[in-house]
């Protein structure tokens, strides 16, 4: 119940879907948690579920891409609770955008927001999670960086592969300050991310699951909350799987 009792968690994305699910299980792993998002109303809407719990949050704008505001997210988080010890680069978009369509600039925002917002957030929780002496890293890649997807842009792919493979060398930097860096890689998870996606797409990746069924993301989230606790000090540079067996690597 109080696996993460009074650890300090900024989570990038948490006003929807994954961030969300992940933010109210670290509140209820008795996490402080910084819900920062893009969406500043929806991070707020979510600290609210969380104080209403009687958990401790705080909502943030961030928009990941931006190295200045990252670190004035970072810096406002070490402010109000005077430490950062779990980072989760959970932010993300997904445009299906075919190969042939994808524009330069499509191309870069979707790098800028997937790939360069994973190392802005994590260059600049860097010095804090060192000093804690326990930090943690949990990156939210993807089945696709994983085996190239199937109905997604290659843009995020590429993105989604770069992830998985900064969060090894993000283990190695953190492993002598006793903090570790993973990765998740969800397959088709039932969020608005998804449910916007054509039923045909959906049913399409469903009929590939051999449980049959789309994820919800409060499993995801229970990946996270193993990944953040004390259980996994020796679990680092991994990459945990959550995809109902779509893919067995
Ligand atoms: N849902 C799935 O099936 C699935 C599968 C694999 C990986 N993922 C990954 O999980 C993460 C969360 O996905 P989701 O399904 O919850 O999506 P979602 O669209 O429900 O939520 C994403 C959140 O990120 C925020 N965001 C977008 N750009 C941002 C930016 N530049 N800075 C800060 N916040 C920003 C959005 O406002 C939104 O609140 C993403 O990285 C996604 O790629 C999702």
């Amino acid at each position: 119940m109080s696996a993460l009792r009074d650890r300090v968690v900024l989570i990038t994305g948490a006003g929807s879907g994954l961030g969300r699910a992940m933010a109210l299980a670290f509140s209820r792993a008795g996490a402080i948690v910084v819900a920062a998002d893009l969406d500043e109303t929806a991070a707020q809407r979510v600290v609210g579920e969380i104080e209403a719990e009687a958990g401790r949050g705080l909502a943030l704008a961030l928009d990941v891409s931006q190295a200045e505001s990252v670190a004035h997210a970072v810096a406002t988080t070490v402010a109000a609770w005077g430490r950062l010890e779990i980072l989760v680069n959970n932010a993300g978009i997904c445009p299906l955008t075919p190969f042939p369509e994808i524009s330069r600039a499509e191309w870069e925002h979707v790098l800028a927001v997937n790939l360069t917002g994973v190392f802005l957030c994590a260059q600049a929780a860097f010095p804090h999670l060192c000093a804690c002496g326990h930090g943690r890293i949990i990156n939210i890649a993807s089945l696709a960086g994983r085996t190239g997807g199937v109905t997604v842009g290659l843009h995020y792919v590429a993105s989604k592969g770069g992830v998985i493979s900064l969060t090894k060398a993000l283990a190695r930097l953190l492993a002598p300050w006793h903090g570790t860096a993973n990765c998740i890689a969800p397959g088709p998870i039932e969020t608005p991310l998804t449910a916007a996606w054509p039923d045909e797409n959906r049913e399409l990746l469903r009929r590939q699951i051999p449980l049959g069924r789309l994820g919800r993301p409060e499993e995801v989230a229970a990946a996270a909350l193993y990944l953040a606790s004390d259980a996994a000090a020796f679990v680092t540079g991994a990459t945990l799987d959550v995809n109902g067996g779509i893919a067995m690597l």
